[in-house]
């Protein structure tokens, strides 16, 4: 079965799921099977192994951006310290209290300089120095400047934390970023595409996605989970509290998906990657991997049965800002950086999805239902 013709059947709760936006060699999402490919490979194995670098590699040579990123990681350093010299200029947008609009401002001064690859790799620099700086401003401390020696992971939470991580909390955010560099046509890359197919350049087909992942329903869940997980506190507690969240009406964040019919690979891939991070995390102030790992299993495990027993008719599992937000928690970011960090990662995606599409040469124009009133 080709790609067009599996995402044609994939179950749908809207009239509009399922529609083929465009055709894609950047990712496949399998929901019944549960099987995330990027560029070729099982996300699982990705993960394991790659750096961001290594995937935005394959992802903008699949788009057809090889030339100027072959020697990436000190590309995308260089594109960091150019982006930590302007943040003088980005007016007051670092003053946000929200982080993605923070991003959105800072990320919309980024320079344009027409070449797809160039403007890709400066962007994604952008992205990583523009949420550390936001994090470091909003807790009254000076930013950090780049350490271009660090790969994309490891210096970014240097420059948010102001120490160099450890090897294994580099590796744990590395997986994290690689597995949620693209994943089929979701909210915000659709929106990059849109914009990309008027024309428009790499900065503001990223600032359009950026303004898709703010939304709770997309990439602004998994700062909630963790509120989630420490309103629990303790195992016993999963079931009473998540039993009076939906007889409340209340969703369990975490939990659910448009296209996933079961559990998000990404959940198992992150899962992982925290276990391998656990003897990390050991310290008193690591309430992360060490400790809240046995409480996530729980509660997802609950979640999960009242979810079936409520709706047997519509499988509820954990997605990927289930484990996220407990990944993101151990290797030492703030909640309030958590969906930047998805940008992060993302930016990737997006950038070869606006290249992917620039290449078609097409106008993406859905077409709208009319169901008012006609003239009389
Ligand atoms: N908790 C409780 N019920 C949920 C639920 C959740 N997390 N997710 C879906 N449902 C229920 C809905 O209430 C709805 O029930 P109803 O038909 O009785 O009204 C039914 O399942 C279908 O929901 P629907 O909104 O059509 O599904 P969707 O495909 O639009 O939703 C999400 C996908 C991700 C938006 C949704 O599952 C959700 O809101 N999850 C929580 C937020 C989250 O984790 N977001 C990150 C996504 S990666």
């Amino acid at each position: 079965m080709t790609h067009a013709a599996h995402a044609a059947l994939v179950p749908t709760s809207s009239g509009l799921d399922g529609v083929v936006a465009a055709d894609t060699a950047l990712s496949h999402v399998d929901g019944a099977l549960g099987r995330l490919v990027i560029a070729g490979h099982d996300v699982e194995a990705l993960a394991r192994a790659a750096r961001l670098e290594d995937v935005a590699t394959l992802l903008w040579a699949t788009a057809g951006l090889a030339a100027p990123v072959t020697a990436l990681a000190p590309a995308l350093a260089a594109a960091r310290v150019a982006a930590a010299d302007r943040l003088d200029l980005l007016g007051d947008a670092l003053a946000a209290d929200d982080g993605m609009d923070a991003l959105r401002a800072g990320v919309a001064h980024t320079p344009v300089t027409g070449d797809l690859a160039t403007d890709a790799v400066l962007v994604t620099g952008a992205v990583a120095v523009i949420a550390a700086a936001w994090a470091r401003r909003r807790a009254g401390l000076a930013p950090v400047a780049p350490e271009p020696a660090l790969g994309h992971a490891a210096d970014y939470l240097r420059m948010v934390t102001g120490a160099a991580p450890t090897p294994a909390r580099a590796r744990a955010l590395d997986a994290y970023l690689v597995t949620v560099s693209d994943h089929g046509m979701n909210a915000s890359t659709f929106a990059a595409r849109v914009v990309a197919s008027t024309g428009s350049d790499v900065v503001s087909a990223v600032v359009a996605a950026i303004g898709a992942l703010k939304g709770p329903l997309h990439g602004g869940a998994p700062g909630p989970v963790l509120d989630m997980l420490d309103a629990i506190g303790a195992p016993a507690a999963a079931e009473a509290w998540l039993a009076a969240e939906l007889a409340a009406g209340r969703r369990i964040m975490g939990m659910g998906h448009r296209v996933y019919r079961v559990r998000d690979p990404r959940a198992a891939v992150l899962e992982r990657a925290l276990a391998a991070l656990a003897p990390d995390c050991a310290g008193p102030g690591d309430a992360g991997a060490g400790g809240r790992l046995p409480l996530a299993r729980a509660v997802e495990a609950t979640a999960a049965r009242l979810l079936r027993d409520r709706r047997p008719d519509r499988p509820l599992c954990a997605n990927v800002e289930f484990y996220t937000a407990v990944l993101l928690d151990a290797v030492g970011l703030p909640r309030a950086l958590f969906t930047p960090t998805f940008a992060v990662g993302r930016v990737v995606g997006w950038t070869a999805h606006v290249a992917e599409q620039v290449a078609t040469g097409r106008l993406i124009r859905p077409a709208s239902r009319y169901v008012g009133a006609m003239p009389a």
